[in-house]
């Protein structure tokens, strides 16, 4: 059944995309809003309990917003790389004084039941969804509840089964995408194709409403992608280093630190592919890092958290796309303005 979009924003086609780890605050997600545009709490690694509350904030300043979650597309790791990258990771972990549960996997599901109840029982306006696909009857649960379900997807054949499990629209996330891909198959190299050329295969493809996410830095962008057939274009990096953004000191410093000399795809913070700021981290651990999701995220998640504690940018996962040069110190609403401001 074709279903009513007339409740998402159009008056700013920029929106607020969702960011888990912290940047995703619901300051962020009421900016995004009173600007004219969209934004999405991040429910990924949050607990239940943790998320609703963020949810009733929101909600209780009226705006139109959305809620991501992790669904789950598990990639199991293999125990012997497992344990041997903890070994290799040993002597980083001594040196922050943390303990690596290098004999202990943890294959947990994020929650995933408990937040989808969350969600079922108190329904917002829009759920997201990235690494997995929602099974239809997911889909369809949701949409009895009143939500519009935008799953998100990297390619034209992710678009085919994203729309054939019932999704009202789909997030199109190109490669230059700060933090994880969506990636439905992780242990394939991501084709580094522009986001406008991925938005027109996509509608190519799909009757589907696009929002076209990865790499928008400039107005530029976001006319590309509006022109290639999105609805509307996310900004994530962009809003990283913004008065409302819940990013980490050292975070927000390092993206607009000379010092780093790019972006690198890496599996090594997590065992999923994500873009981050190129580090010692990921030029020494890259090659050592097994694919394994979410066992390896939980593996360095002690190392990582002692490491921004410490302010100690070489191991800390910097996620952040390819535009994030250009991202600025000023209010959200400023950002997602100027990301507009191309007519
Ligand atoms: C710090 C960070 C955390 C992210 N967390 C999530 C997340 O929880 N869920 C999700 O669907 N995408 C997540 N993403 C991806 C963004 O939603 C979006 O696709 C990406 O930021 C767009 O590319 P850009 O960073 O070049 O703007 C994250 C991105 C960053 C930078």
């Amino acid at each position: 059944m074709p279903r009513d979009l007339t409740a998402l924003p159009t008056a700013l086609p920029v929106w607020a995309a969702p960011m888990a780890g912290g940047p995703s605050t619901p300051a962020l997600v009421r900016a995004a809003a009173l600007a004219g545009g969209l934004g999405f709490l991040a429910g990924g690694y949050r607990t239940p309990a943790d998320l609703s509350a963020q949810v009733a904030e929101v909600r209780s300043s009226g705006v139109v917003f959305g809620v991501n979650l992790f669904a789950p597309n598990p990639i199991p790791v293999a125990p012997d790389a497992y344990r041997a990258y903890a070994r290799a990771l040993r002597p980083e972990a001594d040196r922050h004084h943390v303990a690596l549960a290098a004999d202990t996997v943890t294959e947990d599901d994020d929650a995933w039941a408990d937040k989808l109840d969350l969600l079922l029982r108190d329904p917002v306006p829009l759920v997201s969804f990235t690494f997995g696909l929602p099974h239809p009857d997911t889909v369809r649960a949701l949409q009895d509840a009143g939500s519009l379900v935008a799953p998100s997807v990297t390619t034209p054949a992710e678009a085919l089964a994203a729309a054939e499990n019932g999704a009202d629209l789909l997030v199109v996330q190109a490669p230059a995408a700060g933090g994880h891909s969506a990636t439905l198959t992780p242990a394939r190299p991501l084709a580094p194709i522009p986001l406008p050329d991925l938005v027109s295969d996509v509608r190519h493809t799909v009757p589907l409403p696009l929002i076209a996410t990865g790499g928008i830095a400039t107005p530029a962008d976001t006319a590309d992608a509006l022109r290639a057939g999105a609805h509307a274009v996310m900004a994530g990096t962009a809003l990283l280093r913004t008065h409302e953004s819940g990013a980490s000191a050292p975070h927000k410093a390092a993206l607009a630190d000379p010092a780093f000399t790019g972006t690198v795809l890496t599996r090594a913070f997590t065992g999923r592919p994500a873009r981050a700021l190129r580090n010692r981290f990921t030029d020494t651990y890259e090659p050592l890092a097994p694919l394994g999701y979410p066992a390896v995220h939980h593996l360095t998640g002690p190392l990582r958290r002692a490491a921004t504690a410490a302010g100690d940018t070489d191991l800390i996962h910097l996620w952040a796309g390819t535009g994030h040069r250009l991202a600025r110190v000023e209010p959200a609403a400023d950002a997602l303005t100027r990301l507009a401001a191309f007519r």
